[in-house]
């Protein structure tokens, strides 16, 4: 289990570019160089043609039973950002379509995904987050460590004889790489997280995120964990249903740039609020190996099944948006948990403008985007609309919806191979 946060990596060099393995840096590099080129002669990338799904994958229980075995329960879910959970004992809980899951940083600095149910008759250990050095269940007392391990028992006299080893929390296995803490909701899993990244972790480490500052989240409740993501897959709708927040002038194309299952979503040049040291398109070439990788970063960053990065400039400094979209217990339910994240501390002026920029974007995705997908949810249940369309100009949709049927396909075995393999799509 790899779940020792390296606080070390980059004394000297810049840290991004020293995060960022040689392979991962050629792969933002070649994807720069396909960007430039479609700038350079003005292009634009389609998929090959017009996707057509059934409206009911959005609705179905059986559909929904089987994403929750196979891919709620498989694959690799960031669940927080490593620096959500700074110091020893810290901690966040966080329910995945009814699995309630305890993080907490343990006092060698290891992190620990445990089932937040206590091992004598399941109540919950531990409410939103905080730090402790222990926790101590609210029904009858038990305690546990910050590893999961059961510690003590009321009156154990009067208990009667158990088997404190074998009562610990359950564990599931965990990473904490490029900043993200990744989890598989499955104690029994075959395979531990690192096996089934698709190196889109390798390319996320140019970010440096495990040295940045939480400012704040809220969670945002919607429908369908699909069609709540599905408009981050797109920037299709963004001049038409955010006219009046994003406004009417921004381009509705993007380009995709898959990686497994995972995607980078990039909208053509003139994307406004870039900060010029960011701006790849400003540039105009790919940079070299002694600059800052950072242009090479430009876009939204999907994190497969439905995680988010999006990047901000408020008050010139630049932040991080972590959308973390989770089904909920039922098929027609999701949380979208945004937290923005700051590179560097922020100051007073700095935090203001990153609050009232968080309000803004609550405001865009919870009034705007949300209800729209519940919409959507209330009349894709009613059987009368059979079919949705993924346009070509919708790559990361198809890419999307097309690994969520591939994965309901493959077996346990097959997984790392599967995810090893990236297919490309630009
Ligand atoms: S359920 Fe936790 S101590 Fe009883
Ligand atoms: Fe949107």
């Amino acid at each position: 289990m790899d779940g020792t946060l390296d606080r070390t990596a980059r004394a000297g060099a810049p840290r991004s570019a020293a995060n960022l393995s040689p392979a991962a840096r050629a792969r933002l590099e070649e994807q720069a160089g396909v960007l430039l080129g479609h700038d350079a002669d003005a292009t634009f990338a389609q998929a090959p043609g017009v996707m057509t799904a059934k409206a009911s994958n959005y609705v179905s229980t059986e559909q929904f039973e089987a994403e929750k075995r196979l891919i709620f329960r498989r694959i690799p879910l960031v669940l927080a950002a490593s620096c959500e959970l700074p110091n020893p004992g810290d901690f966040k809980t966080v329910e995945v379509a009814g699995i309630p899951v305890l993080l907490v940083r343990s006092r060698d600095g290891s992190i620990h995904a445990l089932l937040n149910s206590c091992t004598h008759r399941g109540a919950a250990l531990a409410a939103g987050c905080g730090s402790a050095a222990r926790f101590t269940c609210p029904y009858h007392g038990w305690t546990f460590a910050q590893d999961g391990a059961l510690l003590g028992v009321s009156s154990p006299g009067d208990f009667g004889a158990i088997d404190k080893l074998a009562l610990g929390l359950k564990r599931f296995p965990v990473a904490e790489r490029s900043g993200l803490i990744w989890v598989i909701l499955d104690p029994d899993s075959p395979h531990q997280p690192a096996d089934l990244l698709a190196g889109i972790d390798d390319m996320v480490a140019a970010f440096g995120l495990e040295s940045w500052t939480f400012v704040e989240s809220r969670a945002l409740p919607g429908p369908n964990w699909k069609l709540a993501f599905d408009a981050h897959l797109e920037f299709y709708h963004v001049p038409v249903l955010h006219r009046e927040t994003f406004g009417p002038d921004r381009s509705n194309r993007a380009f995709y740039f898959a990686q497994g299952p995972h995607q980078r979503v990039i909208a053509p040049r003139g994307r406004p609020g870039v900060a010029a040291r960011d701006d790849l398109y400003a540039l105009g070439r790919v940079p070299a190996a002694s600059e800052p990788v950072d242009p090479l970063l430009i876009g939204e960053w999907i994190l497969f099944p439905a995680v988010s990065i999006n990047t901000f400039y408020p008050n010139g400094q630049r932040g991080v948006l972590l959308s973390i979209v989770l089904p909920g217990p039922e098929v027609s339910q999701s949380v979208t948990i945004q937290t923005f994240l700051a590179e560097s501390p922020p100051d007073a002026q700095t935090r203001k403008e990153m609050g009232d920029l968080c309000a803004f974007l609550g405001k865009v995705v919870g009034e705007e985007d949300l209800p729209t997908s519940a919409f959507q949810q209330k009349v894709f249940a009613t059987g009368l609309m059979p079919e949705v369309q993924y346009g070509r100009n919708e790559g990361g949709l198809q890419h999307f919806h097309g690994w969520i049927a591939r994965l309901l396909q493959a077996s346990d075995a097959e997984l790392p191979a599967i995810l090893a393999s990236p297919c490309r799509q630009q």
